[in-house]
């Protein structure tokens, strides 16, 4: 296998350009103000950066209410901007994907705007239009409590029109040929101007059959998934498309494609909850169990990782009694909990700013199987304002540095206010401070980002979950080209001594160098390891008995 998939061993961060820096001092973030902190992201070891919707949008569900797919939304720049970051992105060595948002339109936009007007009009077939009201009209809600339907009546079109998202997103109908045929021109304008790939909005929606007819099991067009992806490589061979898919591991290839012919990447939702699990329970097992189930085929699939998104933390693949002990451990309070099935609120506030917390769960997202993706902010651990409506809680302006407005902008007044109370307030939580900290969690992730980069066996590799007895620890083993890793996690706020095997085979080399600090381990004369880990402890190592930690084989 080539070893030029480059997103086999990335590191994503995941930013939207409204909430990273302002250059004019309108307090909305633009792409100047992003150029200007591309050293930065550089500096952070990012090697693609994934920018949110950013073209011109009522902006009623942050940008993913496109009115015009061709455009930057005036509010942060112009197409020239956008070139000039790509160019500067693509200047420093990192690559940018940007959020494809096909499922629906903005109800602003001249495509919906001329199909309700007039039945004749060539974008009537465009949307879903049903003359009465669908039987499943109060089914299929994404945003529980807040949505009530997904068929809404329209005067004009004397129509209900179908909307899986909020009312003002009407849903395409991507069955339509020409729907399918604008979708690849999308694509096709903004790898011009210098993407290397899409993160691919609600995908299971984009290919499902929509209408009012629809049953339980809609059918759902793989085909399409596949004529993406053909059309991508044509027009950029290394181009990718990184799913937004939250689906059950049974389908997991139906996405990838059995031939590797559909997504280059997906995010993996179901590792996603079962880790936020094990974090709340200190019980790995069905994070094991996950592991398991969405073993990625190892041709050109890869998983995207993460800790929290912009979205909640979506918690619906748990048994209620799991969900119940991640609500107890880390969103207790009803206002922190969102669409009856997830918790909206940051990283580190979840964790309690418990620093042992925070490393372990980075040190594990960094090595389980598959591609990581940072979210802006949480390099230095930001907070959230619960203040603020659903998820913008967890959207507000990046705290640079303890100046007026986090540093962020120079405007009295920001598109969200900056965090500026709890213990998370931009004059105790800035990127300016933690550069100077050599202690600091910034400097500590960008060590570990550093070393994850070395050690690309994680990406490429296979797995195998080492055998350990005590639940809390996961033990992890990865083999690729005679190179071998092995990572241990201790999810339990006490300490645990564990013995183990760090291979299959008796008579590897006893040696466990440890790439994190000198505290290397000896097999016993039985061929097993025994280690003491710290409350919330990790440790990473390379297998062998070599005297350095740095690899010797050729990748
Ligand atoms: C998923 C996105 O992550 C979310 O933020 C958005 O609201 C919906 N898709 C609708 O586009």
């Amino acid at each position: 296998m080539i070893t030029d998939l480059w997103y086999k061993n990335a590191i994503l961060y995941c930013l939207s350009v409204e909430s990273f820096m302002d250059s004019d001092g309108d307090g909305v973030g633009d792409f100047r103000g992003l150029m200007r902190r591309l050293d930065y992201l550089h500096g952070l070891g990012v090697t693609a950066i994934w920018l949110m919707p950013f073209q011109t949008s009522p902006g009623r569900d942050d940008g993913y209410d496109v009115s015009d797919y061709y455009s930057v939304d005036p509010r942060y720049g112009t197409l020239g901007d956008f070139v000039e970051f790509t160019q500067g992105a693509k200047q420093r060595g990192m690559r940018v994907l940007i959020d494809l948002v096909v499922n629906h339109t903005s109800n602003e936009h001249p495509w919906f705007k001329a199909a309700r007007s007039d039945p004749k009009s060539p974008y009537r077939d465009w949307y879903v239009w049903s003359k009465a009201k669908p039987a499943n009209a109060d089914q299929g809600m994404v945003f529980p409590g807040v949505q009530t339907t997904t068929w809404t009546w329209d005067d004009v079109a004397e129509a209900y029109y179908f909307h899986r998202f909020y009312e003002f997103q009407p849903d395409l109908n991507t069955a339509n040929p020409r729907v399918q045929a604008e979708i690849l021109k999308i694509m096709g304008f903004w790898i011009q101007l210098g993407v290397s790939g899409f993160r691919m909005d609600a995908v299971p929606f984009v290919i499902s059959e929509k209408g009012a007819k629809v049953g339980k099991k809609p059918v759902e067009h793989f085909d399409m998934l596949r004529s993406f992806r053909e059309f991508l490589q044509w027009r950029k061979g290394d181009s990718i498309i990184l799913a937004e898919a939250n689906i059950l591991p049974k389908d997991d290839m139906k996405y990838f494609g059995a031939d590797g012919d559909r997504m280059q990447m997906m995010f993996n939702f179901q590792v996603n909850q079962n880790l936020f699990y094990a974090l709340a329970s200190s019980d790995t097992g069905p994070l094991r169990t996950a592991l398991k189930q969405t073993r990625p085929d190892y041709d050109t699939a890869q998983w995207g990782l993460f800790l929290r998104n912009h979205d909640e933390l979506d918690l619906g693949r748990l048994t209620a009694g799991q969900r119940q002990t991640v609500f107890d451990a880390f969103g207790p309070d009803k206002s922190m909990q969102l669409y009856d099935r997830g918790i909206r609120r940051r990283l580190a506030p979840m964790l309690k700013g418990d620093r042992r917390m925070l490393e372990l769960a980075y040190s594990v997202m960094f090595t389980l199987p598959g591609t990581p993706v940072i979210r802006y902010g949480d390099e230095i651990a930001m907070g959230d304002d619960l203040a603020l409506p659903e998820r913008n809680c967890a959207r507000t302006p990046m705290q640079w540095s303890d100046e007026p407005q986090a540093g962020f902008s120079t405007a009295k007044k920001t598109f969200l206010p900056v965090i500026s109370d709890s213990g998370y307030d931009y004059a105790h939580v800035n990127v300016a401070e933690q550069r100077r900290d050599p202690n600091s969690f910034l400097n500590w992730l960008e060590r570990i980002i550093r070393m994850r980069q070395e050690v690309p066996e994680i990406g490429w590799g296979e797995f195998r979950i080492i055998d350990i007895r005590d639940a809390a620890v996961l033990g992890l083993r990865y083999d690729w080209r005679n190179n071998a890793v092995l990572f241990l996690h201790n999810f339990h706020a006490e300490g645990s001594a564990v013995s183990f095997r760090s291979g299959p085979r008796r008579g590897e080399p006893g040696k466990l160098v440890n790439l994190l600090s000198d505290d290397h381990s000896e097999a016993d004369g039985d061929g097993r390891h025994h280690v003491t880990l710290e409350p919330y402890g990790y440790r990473w190592y390379r297998v062998g008995g070599l005297d350095d930690a740095v690899r010797r084989t050729e990748m």
